[in-house]
């Protein structure tokens, strides 16, 4: 009897080319005959897995019979599609005027201090990043942020350390 690789559990940082393409195939067959459907799909793979890698790349390009290239260059256009790993917990802070003026700056630095990493940075062990947004939509619950999507408002001192701490036990497919 022939022996067979052993099958890795799917990891959105590390996936094969053949993971992404037995993941990713079936949604893509909703674009068969579908005009300009490279940024529909481009969108689809980011909120799949957090970012565009390059197996995820090539997979697209097989689909749309293209080059990995002419997909790169879609990728790279748009700042909302990523071309690196997501960490665990993605944070984002809103620096929006109602939070600049009520919290934001102390709640960042708090998320600063308690990641260990600065705003724009991803840390080494993949476990945090930190972005700022123009507004995250619920200016009347200033200071906002949101972890790993989930938006939280009125956030007061020593918040911040409870809801990184939830994210990453959530992330880690634990109950939050
Ligand atoms: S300004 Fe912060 S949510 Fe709008």
């Amino acid at each position: 009897m022939a022996n067979s690789a052993p099958t890795l559990p799917f990891d959105r940082r590390t996936a094969t080319y053949e993971q992404i393409r037995s993941d990713f195939w079936p949604i893509l067959e909703r674009y068969h005959d579908v005009e300009g459907a490279i940024l529909p799909i481009l969108h689809e793979a980011q909120g799949r897995y957090g970012w565009v890698s390059e197996n995820t790349v090539r997979v697209i390009s097989d689909f749309l019979r293209t080059t990995p290239p002419s997909v790169y260059a879609v990728v790279t256009y748009y700042h909302e599609l990523s071309t690196e790993p997501p960490a665990d917990v993605n944070v984002v802070v809103c620096a929006g005027p109602a939070c600049r003026v009520d919290g934001g700056p102390g709640l960042l630095a708090e998320i600063e201090e308690e990641t260990g990493i600065s705003v724009g940075d991803t840390r080494r062990d993949m476990r945090y990043s930190i972005k700022t947004s123009a507004c995250l939509g619920i200016c009347m619950h200033a200071p906002v942020a949101a972890f790993n999507h989930r938006v939280r408002g009125r956030l007061r001192a020593g918040d911040a350390r409870q809801l990184l701490s939830a994210a990453v036990h959530h992330s880690d497919g634990g109950q939050a």
